[in-house]
């Protein structure tokens, strides 16, 4: 590999820092039959970490395990689809065999199931076709239950359910099923806390109590270091300790930065060089500049009013108080009624978050520090 600094997805133990002590939470959890919803802000490493832990022997070894994205499903018909695809994804390498056992069982899915020239099955990605989906449902837990290995299923972006058409009787449903499967446990992961922390402790809904769940918190300064240090070491580069320290602080440990970061100072320190503070702003505006057009598109589709409030809260860093007039008044907004519809639309997709203590930030790190270069806001 070129870059040991990935930045896009699980490339193996080696490349992966720490969570030593999450691994083995998770893999004790789930392999003792328990349920577990892994909550943490956006970017820090869930979806990572569950490929790792799918990816230590213990779990390969002895488990199915299949992890679904659903953050771009809008119903129990997009989900049963993303699961059927993910489970034959994860069968293939298990075999002609192992595959007909789920297609046996899956009866109302084979219409939309089609062969390549080496007899390996796909599940079509035009959902029109399932419709039966609680039908779909109940079988593709019925294979979960016979299958001839136990099996682990991490169901990634899960607050996405609450927003599915029918909701209640979708998160229901999914309860009743997870409840009765003996055969399989299940991580439910988000980045949505308030939704999350709902779906789980909320006493009305169905999932209240019924999982363990676990807080992903930021990886520990001090392992980080020697991890960085120790991958540009390994390719006959000098890190400094600072730069890691630094990076850390600007980007307040959010795994993503931080390894985007560092990918980019690992590509412009030559062999035998070594890395020093004043890289970090060469290395920060080269990101900026190569995520240039993303921004621009993102902030093309969010709504004007929304826009607006969005920029403020970029150029202001946290915002404590978004309603009271000194935020309105300070970047001209029209009334602090429209500034929390604003606030409303832009948490719903993800653009901010809600901080602990109550203020609000742009979400992504990098999209702020753009705003706060490139658009024009006294
Ligand atoms: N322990 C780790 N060591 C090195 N890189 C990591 C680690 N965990 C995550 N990363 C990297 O950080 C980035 C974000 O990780 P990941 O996608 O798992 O986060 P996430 O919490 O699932 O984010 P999101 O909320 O956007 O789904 C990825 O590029 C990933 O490769
Ligand atoms: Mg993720």
């Amino acid at each position: 590999m070129n870059n040991p600094f990935v930045t896009n997805g699980y490339a193996g133990e080696h490349y992966f820092c720490d969570r030593v002590e999450e691994t083995r939470s998770l893999i004790d959890l789930l392999t003792n039959g328990n349920n577990v919803a892994l909550i943490s802000p956006r970017r820090l490493g869930k979806t990572d970490l569950i490929y790792h832990c799918f990816d230590q022997s213990e779990i390969k070894d002895n488990y199915y395990t299949f992890l679904i994205d659903i953050y771009a499903t809008s119903s129990l018909q997009d989900f049963v689809n993303a699961l059927g695809r993910s489970i034959i994804d994860a069968l293939k390498p298990f075999g002609k065999k192992a595959l007909q056992r789920f297609l046996d069982v899956v009866a109302s899915l084979r219409p939309d199931v089609t062969f390549d020239v080496f007899g390996m099955p796909s599940l079509g990605v035009s959902m029109g076709s399932i419709d039966k989906p609680e039908v779909s449902l109940d079988e593709i837990f019925k294979f979960l239950e016979q299958a001839d290995r136990p099996c682990i299923v991490a169901i990634d972006e899960f607050q996405q359910i609450a927003s599915y058409s029918g909701n209640a009787n979708v998160e229901a449903l999914l309860r009743t099923h997870i409840q009765r499967c003996r055969n399989a446990n299940f991580v439910f992961s988000g980045s949505q806390r308030h939704l999350m922390d709902n779906m789980f402790t909320s006493p009305s809904r169905p999932f209240y109590q019924s999982v363990t769940l676990m807080n992903l918190k930021p990886l520990d300064l001090g392992v980080y270091r020697d991890f960085a240090v120790g991958l540009f070491n390994d390719a006959g580069k000098v890190l400094l300790p600072e730069v890691v320290d630094q990076v850390y602080r600007d980007f307040s440990g959010v795994t993503a930065y931080m390894q985007r970061l560092m990918n980019v100072l690992f590509m412009r320190t030559s062999e035998g060089d070594t890395c020093t503070v004043d890289m970090i702003d060469l290395a920060i505006n080269y990101t900026l500049d190569m995520a240039s057009d993303t921004y621009e598109a993102l902030l093309r589709q969010i709504p004007e009013k929304q826009r607006n409030v969005f920029i403020a809260i970029a150029v202001e860093g946290e915002v404590e108080n978004v309603t009271g007039g000194a935020f309105a008044r300070k970047y001209r907004l029209p009334s602090t009624s429209s500034v929390n519809s604003a606030i409303k639309g832009l948490l719903a997709k993800d653009f901010i978050t809600q901080a602990k203590s109550g203020g609000y930030q742009v979400y992504d790190k990098l999209f702020a520090l753009w705003l706060r270069r490139y658009i024009d806001i006294k």
